[in-house]
């Protein structure tokens, strides 16, 4: 019970659509938190999405509730963190696991165009700002409190077939950076996670329909860029991570860049 008695929002807590048994970094770490203690208030743009996740832990046994809200939405964000607050009397995890590449338009330079630069830094970048803004005051007064922002391992990746998704990503950790220190005088703490390639259904199944390939092949090609075991990670590790930095074990950890991604971003040349 490593986050026992803590509250935490999760937001992208349902999952992407996909015709496979994979599971998606949000609900994974959903049903983890709540595994180790946590009441868990799962908020996403698709609402039957997140209350499958609360129907999912409740079914555990856990607690969660859901709520509806498109990160790119300042007063839906602001009144979901709210609605926490009030329903369980304070927030000390916030996990920002919303992020989008292609299905907003992302695309190598020449064809990149200002709507897809906008709509990608909104629900990437402006919607991991509009949750920490929110969040922060309530962390900040409760003298304690810690945010895990999911970036990507794709920040550092040359060679990426797109350009807005990596930069977006790239700019989630810098700000991060930024609200670890400006808001360490009062005990928040707030850590990037860098997740390679890993084996959810927005990575994976999105996919197969696209380009019109076979899940396998798909699978196939990526797990042969992975160092460890050339096996993709999935849902789960990224979830593990995100509990460690979550809980209590990692009190003096802020500021910080975790990739999990099989060795990925250790590899040069
Ligand atoms: N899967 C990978 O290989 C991989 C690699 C690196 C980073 N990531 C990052 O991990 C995170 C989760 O990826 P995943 O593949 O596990 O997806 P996921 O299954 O966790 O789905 C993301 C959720 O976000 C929700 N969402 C999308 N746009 C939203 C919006 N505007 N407002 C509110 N909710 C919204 C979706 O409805 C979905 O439920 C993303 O930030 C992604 O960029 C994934």
């Amino acid at each position: 019970m490593r986050l026992k008695d803590k509250v935490a929002i999760i937001i992208g807590a349902g999952q992407a659509p996909g015709a496979s048994e994979a599971i998606g970094n949000g609900r994974a770490t959903a049903l983890l938190f709540a595994r180790e203690g946590a009441k868990v208030f799962c908020v996403d743009r698709n609402l039957d999405s997140a209350q499958e996740t609360a129907n999912l832990i409740g079914k555990e046994s856990g607690e969660a509730a859901a709520t509806a809200a498109d990160v790119t939405d300042e007063d839906a964000i602001a009144a979901a963190i709210r609605g926490c607050a009030d329903t369980w009397g304070r927030v000390d995890i916030l996990h920002n696991n919303v992020g989008i590449s292609v299905e907003g338009g992302d695309a190598p330079l020449a064809d990149v165009t200002t709507q897809a630069f906008d709509r990608i830094m909104d629900v990437n970048l402006l919607g991991t700002m509009l949750a920490c803004k929110h969040v922060l005051p309530i962390m900040r007064e409760q003298n304690g409190g810690t945010i895990v922002n999911i970036s990507s391992a794709s920040s550092y990746w040359t060679g990426h077939p797109t350009v807005l998704y990596p930069a977006s990503k790239m700019a989630m950790v810098s700000f991060t950076r930024q609200i670890a220190i400006q808001n360490a005088d009062r005990g928040v703490r707030a850590n990037a996670i860098l997740p390679g390639l890993m084996d959810t259904p927005m990575a994976v199944d999105r996919r197969v329909e696209a380009l019109g390939r076979t899940r396998e092949d798909i699978a196939a090609e990526r797990d042969a860029k992975v160092p460890l075991l050339g096996k993709m990670g999935n849902g789960w590790d990224v979830a593990y991570a995100a509990l460690f930095l979550a809980s209590d074990e990692a009190r003096f950890i802020t500021g910080i860049e975790m990739p999990v991604d099989g060795g990925s971003l250790a590899r040069v040349g």
